[in-house]
């Protein structure tokens, strides 16, 4: 690696900036945010951190040359890319590998926007979630094509981002007034492995560090992995009432993305019915590198304003 360490973080979003003091902090590294529109973040710019103009959108051949001058890259750029954009960059990618080949540097590492759930498992949702298909393409060409390509890649599980489970629209925790609602995908026994954005950084900012092994393989960071059942008990311990309960089995959930083909949110919470949304907490990076991460009664504890 260079001498610091060049990194370039695309995306300056709620990961992009919630990764930038993690990694900025570490020793002998330089970071470099790449943005659409630098002139709208010169708030992060800093003395290891410097802005540049980026579009992943742009001309394959100019990105690669952009990416092999880094020795790390790291995307953020969100998830809701258009179909062919996270399969474009892992391909730019690897030709940036080989260009740093050719000029005899080291393997470029990779880490992809994967920061949510097993698109292994997953794959594209028995066809309702082409973008989760497209996530498990990118895995595979990883997998296929990184050796020769002089890359190494880092893909980071993150489950669901914590703050989501708690919004009103996915129907999980559903607040009318005083009244609480909390419903289970499936049935109360199936899990949701969850992490505060906030967390991810942390988990991120060590495996840059080296402290975790973590080369091409899936490393799985886990603020929380609860079932709905402790999810429902949790909400009712904390807010002193007694919640309502119902259980949302895959059935009803395909009746009901059936009247509605198109709902988005409805073939989401259909596809987190099934398999691939959990793993046990005692896997994650942060358990086995006891990083401190926020757990989901902390966080609502901190949501509703219920103090410990
Ligand atoms: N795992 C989960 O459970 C989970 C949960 C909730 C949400 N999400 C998804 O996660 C995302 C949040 O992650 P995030 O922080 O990566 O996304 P984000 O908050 O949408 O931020 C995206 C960043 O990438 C930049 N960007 C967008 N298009 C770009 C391009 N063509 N070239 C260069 N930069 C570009 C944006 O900058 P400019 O637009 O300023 O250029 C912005 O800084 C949301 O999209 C959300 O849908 C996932």
């Amino acid at each position: 690696m260079s001498n610091p360490a060049q990194i370039l973080l695309i995306g300056a979003g709620e990961l992009g900036t919630a990764f930038l003091p993690h990694l900025s902090a570490l020793p002998n590294t330089k970071v470099t945010l790449g943005v659409r529109t630098p002139s709208k973040y010169t708030q992060l710019a800093g003395p290891d951190v410097t802005l540049t103009a980026l579009d992943i959108t742009g001309p394959s051949d100019e990105l690669s040359k952009t990416f092999a001058q880094y020795d790390i890259v790291i995307s953020a750029t969100g998830f809701g890319q258009s179909a062919g954009t996270v399969t474009k960059l892992a391909n730019e990618i690897l030709e940036a590998g080989k260009l740093r080949k050719k000029a005899k540097k080291e393997r470029l590492w990779f880490f992809p926007w994967q920061w949510g759930v097993d698109y292994d498992i997953i794959g594209d949702g028995e066809g309702l979630m082409p973008l989760f298909g497209e996530q498990k393409g990118v895995r595979n060409l990883l997998r296929e094509k990184s050796f020769e390509s002089h890359v190494n890649w880092t893909i980071v599980s993150t489950g669901i981002f914590m703050s989501f489970i708690f919004e009103q629209f996915w129907g999980i925790v559903d607040r009318e007034g005083d009244q609480v609602t909390m419903r289970a995908f499936r049935d109360w026994n199936h899990k949701v492995t969850v992490t505060d954005v906030r967390d991810i950084g942390k988990v991120l900012a060590r495996v840059v560090a080296g402290d975790v092994e973590s080369e091409n393989q899936v490393v799985y960071a886990a603020g929380d992995t609860v079932s709905y059942g402790q999810l429902a008990d949790l909400v009712e311990r904390i807010m002193e009432k007694k919640v309502e309960r119902e259980k949302w089995s895959i059935p009803h959930l395909q009746a009901e993305l059936a009247k509605d083909p198109d709902n988005l949110i409805k073939r989401y919470r259909l596809v987190f019915a099934r398999d691939g949304v959990w793993w046990d907490k005692e896997l994650s990076a942060n358990h086995k590198l006891q990083i401190p991460a926020t757990n989901v009664e902390t966080y609502a504890r901190e949501l509703f304003g219920v103090n410990q």
